[in-house]
């Protein structure tokens, strides 16, 4: 049995009216020499206009150079970036700093990272980009003296022709509720970046964000390091009888599911192909959706931010 695979060119709309295509490169952890400069550019090479950075993969410099080097108009690439917890209080520096690394005019979109505000005080070497400890080995994680309904309102201040749109990352249903029940909530966040794959399928998370007009970005969409869910036998099997790739398979299952997935390689073949989907039959569809009820949920970027309760 074979099916129709296609260079998937879908695009969704943002609640700001942007459009964002919805396959667009990962690069966390494309962190080598040069990874983050030749995924970008073999991504763009082979059709992807959607490039998904942050300030902390360390590697906005090679993104944004691979971007000016495409040869492809600025405004054909949607262009994400992300705010890094230590921070928080300096959202448009932060954004600035950002630009500046990029070589970029502005960004399609900027994410608070996590909704995890990250103390400053126990940095000793002026580098912002890391997670700071405690004497005591614990990471530095703020609870009194700030939180992310005071880095949103910030957020909402920034500069639209430098972050055309803002968004969230990591945000529970009760974090959202939170962000939106506060006193000087304005803007609705276009997005909302998650870990999110066949063996976390996130379902109500997807449903609660659809009703407030929130997109969800799938990170981590093929089990991050190592990508587990590609050796799911379920998946090999379906992939044998479809005669697609693992990968094929399950970026397929997010595109057909209607959110946007960032799927990540340092291997140009690999990116090329992860950009060809087709439609799953519906047994097979419902069989990776039905995945993590057999075999239990599998979270694998699970960070310890203690005191702060992320995923309640
Ligand atoms: P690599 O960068 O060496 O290609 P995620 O998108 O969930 O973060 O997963 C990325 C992981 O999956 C990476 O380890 C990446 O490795 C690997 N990967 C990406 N695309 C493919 C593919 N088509 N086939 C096999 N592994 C892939």
């Amino acid at each position: 049995m074979s099916v129709q695979l296609t260079k998937d060119n879908n695009t969704v709309q943002l609640n700001s009216g942007s459009v964002i295509p919805q396959i667009g490169l990962g690069t966390w952890r494309s962190t080598g020499e040069k990874d983050g400069y030749n995924a970008v550019l073999a991504a763009l090479k082979a059709g992807y206009r959607h490039i998904d950075t942050a300030a902390i993969y360390l590697n906005e410099d090679q993104v944004g150079k691979a971007i000016r080097d495409s040869g492809i108009p600025r405004e054909e690439i949607f262009v994400t970036t992300k705010l890094w917890g230590t921070q928080h209080q300096e959202p448009e520096k932060a954004l600035n700093e950002s630009l500046e690394r990029l070589g970029l005019d502005y960004v399609d979109l900027y994410l608070m990272h996590w909704p995890v505000c990250l103390g400053q005080n126990s940095i000793k070497d002026g580098n912002f980009l890391c997670i700071p400890q405690l004497p005591n080995g614990k990471r530095d994680v703020i609870i009194d003296s700030w939180n992310f309904i005071k880095t949103w309102e910030l957020m909402q201040l920034l500069p639209k022709d430098k972050a055309r749109n803002i968004g969230v990352s990591n945000f529970s249903i009760n974090n959202l509720k939170d962000l939106m029940a506060s006193p000087n909530f304005k803007v609705v966040p276009a997005v909302n970046q998650i870990e999110l794959h066949p063996r976390l399928p996130q379902t109500e998370l997807i449903q609660w964000c659809k009703e407030k007009n929130i997109q969800i970005e799938a990170y981590s969409p093929l089990g991050s390091m190592d990508a587990p869910i590609l050796s799911e036998p379920l998946i090999l099997d379906i992939a044998k009888k479809l005669n697609v790739t693992p990968a094929q398979v399950v970026i397929s299952w997010h595109v057909q599911r209607g959110y946007i997935v960032l799927p990540k390689s340092i291997h140009a073949n690999r990116i090329e192909s992860n950009l060809q989907t087709f439609v799953l039959p519906e047994e097979d569809f419902n069989k990776i959706s039905s995945l993590s009820k057999e075999k239990g949920e599998l979270r694998v970027c699970n960070i310890d931010w203690s005191p702060f309760v992320c995923f309640v």
